[in-house]
């Protein structure tokens, strides 16, 4: 894949970008870049507190920006995106010029059962029901299915999601 410099990791909240993201730079020797923690350390606030302060539309807007930049850096990374970085027309395009997207993809039911416990420390999970989270999950596998390489992880160890990913990037 040569020509995308960076890889980014797209997927639903919670399917592990952010571990699957770091283990992958550690091994390609990598800078890792995961959007959200970017967005919070400017802000200097957790991703919650700038939903619950300032709200959701503010939240794109930033992040919009810090994929743009994120994948404008010189030194070839790897990113971990928010799950909803490609509700910005403006981002995915920047992304698919410039990084070799993957999609990582995890059922309904494993993800539901996964996340649980975890629901508050996503503001788009805080105290939804059943059917809509199930809803969300359906609404964006849209953006998701846009990628150049997908991956179900669902039976897949962090490790072995890393090995799928570098053999599809090579
Ligand atoms: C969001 C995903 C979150 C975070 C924010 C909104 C989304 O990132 O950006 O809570 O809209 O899917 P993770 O996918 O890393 O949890």
């Amino acid at each position: 894949m040569e020509g995308h410099q960076h890889i980014a990791l797209n997927g639903f909240m919670g399917v592990g970008k952010t571990s699957i993201g770091k283990q992958l730079a550690l091994q390609m020797h990598r800078p890792f870049i995961d959007t959200d923690e970017e967005i919070s350390s400017q802000m200097i606030m957790p991703i919650t507190d700038i939903f619950s302060i300032h709200g959701e539309s503010f939240f794109r807007e930033l992040e919009e920006k810090t994929v743009i930049t994120a994948c404008n850096q010189q030194q070839r990374a790897i990113l971990s995106l928010g799950g909803g970085a490609f509700l910005s027309e403006k981002a995915r395009a920047h992304c698919f010029a410039h990084t070799f997207v993957v999609s990582l993809h995890m059922s309904f039911e494993k993800w539901y059962a996964r996340m649980t416990p975890f629901m508050d420390s996503r503001p788009l999970l805080q105290q939804k029901t059943l059917f809509e989270l199930r809803n969300l999950y359906e609404e964006r596998q849209l953006i998701y299915r846009d990628c150049h390489f997908q991956l179900c992880v669902d039976e897949l160890t962090i490790n072995e999601a890393v090995m799928e990913i570098g053999r599809a990037y090579e």
